[in-house]
């Protein structure tokens, strides 16, 4: 049984990941933002039940459900699957990765509290959780992870609204071997021209220089937003082709 409850109070209109949310835990009642990850994965089961019961959120589900499409399509038996998944939080996505067929799962989080949540809600998902910022990732945390050869970055929920950057984007792309996987969801808005997120002109020289071919695209809702409006978002997944230059890269710092 749970032990947390939260009121969403009404609003005629929300900012996505600003929206309030009342929180009682323990006796105590707070008020948290969307967005306050940490305070979030602290308490058992409010995420799930926050985003994925009351929000409708359904991108784990669908970015890996087209992940699994794509490699079911063009994959050899033999191929070994191992999976840095960025962003991880409390291991949802790694959870989905590891039911389609994922040999080896990495994560990584800028919040301790996500690799805690992990470890009591879904312990064992994950190979090895590294907690780290993706944007100034040590060298020996970067060397550790290449020595494991991914062959897959999957970015759920993670990209914009101050959580993973376009440059951080590219780095990550960087560590996944030549012809590796690559699985996101962003919001649909973000991937219109000269948006100043930077993503749109950043996928877009990836795929016209053919350093990412896109193999799945598919537009769906991500979550309502506390208003009850739709938040679009596009699920992608691509192929590598080859490295994303240092010229490209520092554009974007
Ligand atoms: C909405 S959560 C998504 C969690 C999970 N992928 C899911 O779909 O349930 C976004 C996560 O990105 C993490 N994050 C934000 N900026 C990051 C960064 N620079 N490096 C690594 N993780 C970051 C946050 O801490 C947060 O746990």
């Amino acid at each position: 049984m749970k032990d947390f409850s939260f009121v969403l109070p009404k609003v005629k209109k929300a900012d996505q990941g600003k929206e309030k949310i009342i929180v009682t835990y323990k006796g105590k009642t707070k008020e948290l933002l969307t967005h306050n990850y940490a305070e979030i994965y602290k308490i058992p089961g409010l995420y799930e039940n926050l985003f994925y019961d009351t929000l409708a959120c359904q991108s784990p589900k669908v970015v890996c459900g087209l992940l699994n499409k794509a490699i079911n399509g063009s994959r050899s038996d033999s191929d070994e699957l191992v999976a840095l998944d960025v962003g991880a939080g409390n291991g949802m996505v790694g959870e989905e990765l590891a039911q389609i067929g994922f040999d080896t799962v990495l994560g990584i989080d800028i919040i301790e509290e996500a690799a805690e949540a992990t470890d009591r809600d879904r312990p064992g998902i994950y190979d090895a959780y590294y907690v780290e910022d993706l944007t100034a990732l040590p060298d020996d945390v970067e060397s550790e992870i290449v020595g494991k050869n991914p062959n897959c970055m999957s970015i759920v929920a993670a990209l914009g609204f101050d959580d993973i950057p376009p440059e951080a984007f590219a780095s990550g792309y960087n560590l996944i071997a030549d012809d590796g996987w690559i699985a996101f969801n962003i919001k649909d808005e973000f991937l219109q021209e000269n948006h100043p997120s930077g993503f749109s002109k950043l996928i877009g020289e990836m795929v016209d220089a053919n350093i990412m071919e896109i193999v799945e695209k598919k537009r769906y809702q991500h979550r309502l937003c506390l208003d009850g409006t739709p938040l679009n978002y596009y699920a992608v997944v691509g192929r590598k082709q080859e490295p994303i230059s240092d010229k490209v890269i520092r554009q974007y710092q």
